[in-house]
């Protein structure tokens, strides 16, 4: 059926305490995604690295917590968990027989997740490597156009894209072939201590990682002490001074300018942070006095929860069974 709008999915994984990379990169942009989106906890794929069953039960629904303490309305949007609904992974199965072995030892993420296990000695699990066959199923089921993710997802929205088509040529016209959005700044927010990687979400609590809930002090403190260089003055440039980029972006993200243009109102990196940490905190206070409210109330986010779950259900199952007719099982 043809929609006015386009169709918009995505997902984060209960893998870590949410980040302000997850925040600026993903989750503002599903905030302001058309009526009708379906924003999913992919508790699944929280199980392709070593993980305690306590601690991933506890952030999936921390995770559902912050995501409508960030502004995600149960009434416009579909918020559910992705173990909730059985298609995700029926549908992973057929494309997996889509997908090459090749295709999926090429995804840059997984080569670097499995050089870290190995050197720590740690064992890779299988579905590590066919995780973004997974996301595929998670974004083809619903007939997604649009995929709102940072920079890091680029490549498994490619591949998804690679699996729509292939399918669709060789078993008729089945899945919408959808693409990757991403924010026009802080695409990729890095890590304020070392500002060659990006922010991501670890067990600790890393120094250079501000999360949604830290306390305001704690965001300043960070900010204050993100490493820069030791040039003079403030000049945006992503590869030779990238400390001093990254705290453009992040500034830039969270009041609406340009980065470039906000370098040129700084003599020194001090007013600088003073201005980042300001604007982070006063981004982070409305999601931090929500998310108290919430957490208060557990009952009313696992209803959100049940409600999605119900819907996503409804959606899923018959693009899911077109499938299963068009690559050959007889559907029952
Ligand atoms: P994850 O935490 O890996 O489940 O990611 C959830 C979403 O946040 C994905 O769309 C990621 O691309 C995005 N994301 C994660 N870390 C960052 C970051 N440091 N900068 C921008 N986007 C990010
Ligand atoms: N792989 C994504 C990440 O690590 C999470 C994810 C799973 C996802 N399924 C998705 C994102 C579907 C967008 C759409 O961040």
């Amino acid at each position: 059926m043809a929609r006015d709008t386009a169709r918009v999915f995505s997902g984060i994984k209960p893998t870590g305490h949410m980040t302000l990379g997850n925040y600026l990169g993903a989750v503002r942009q599903w905030v302001a995604a058309p009526d009708d989106g379906l924003f999913c906890v992919v508790d699944l794929h929280a199980l392709t690295v070593e993980h305690d069953p306590a601690r991933v039960r506890r952030l999936s629904r921390q995770a559902a917590a912050l995501l409508l303490a960030s502004g995600l309305d149960p009434e416009r949007c579909t918020l559910f968990v992705q173990s909730h609904v059985d298609e995700h992974t029926r549908l992973a199965y057929l494309l997996e027989c889509t997908a090459s072995d090749g295709e999926l030892r090429r995804m840059v993420q997984y080569k670097e997740k499995t050089a870290r296990a190995r050197t720590s000695g740690e064992q890779v699990r299988l579905s590590l490597l066919t995780y973004p066959v997974l996301m595929a199923a998670d974004i083809l089921a619903y007939g997604t156009d649009e995929v709102p993710v940072g920079e890091d997802q680029r490549q498994h929205v490619e591949l998804t894209r690679d699996l729509a088509v292939r399918f669709n040529q060789r078993y008729g016209h089945t899945f919408t072939v959808p693409r990757a959005t991403l924010p026009a700044v802080a695409a990729r927010v890095m890590n304020l201590q070392d500002p060659t990687s990006k922010m991501g979400k670890s067990d600790d609590s890393g120094p250079g990682i501000v999360y949604l809930l830290d306390e305001p002090e704690t965001v300043t403190r960070k900010v204050m002490r993100a490493v820069t260089d030791n040039e003079g003055g403030v000049v945006y440039d992503r590869a030779t001074r990238p400390g001093a980029a990254n705290l453009l972006d992040i500034l830039a993200a969270c009041t609406g300018g340009d980065p470039e243009r906000l370098a040129e109102g700084y003599d020194g990196y001090g007013a600088l942070k003073r201005d980042v940490a300001e604007a982070v905190v006063e981004v982070l206070r409305l999601v931090r006095e929500r998310h108290a409210e919430l957490a208060a109330d557990p009952a009313a986010v696992e209803g959100v929860l049940r409600a999605g779950a119900e819907r996503a259900r409804g959606l899923a199952r018959p693009v899911v069974d077109r499938a299963y007719e068009a690559i050959g099982l007889l559907v029952p």
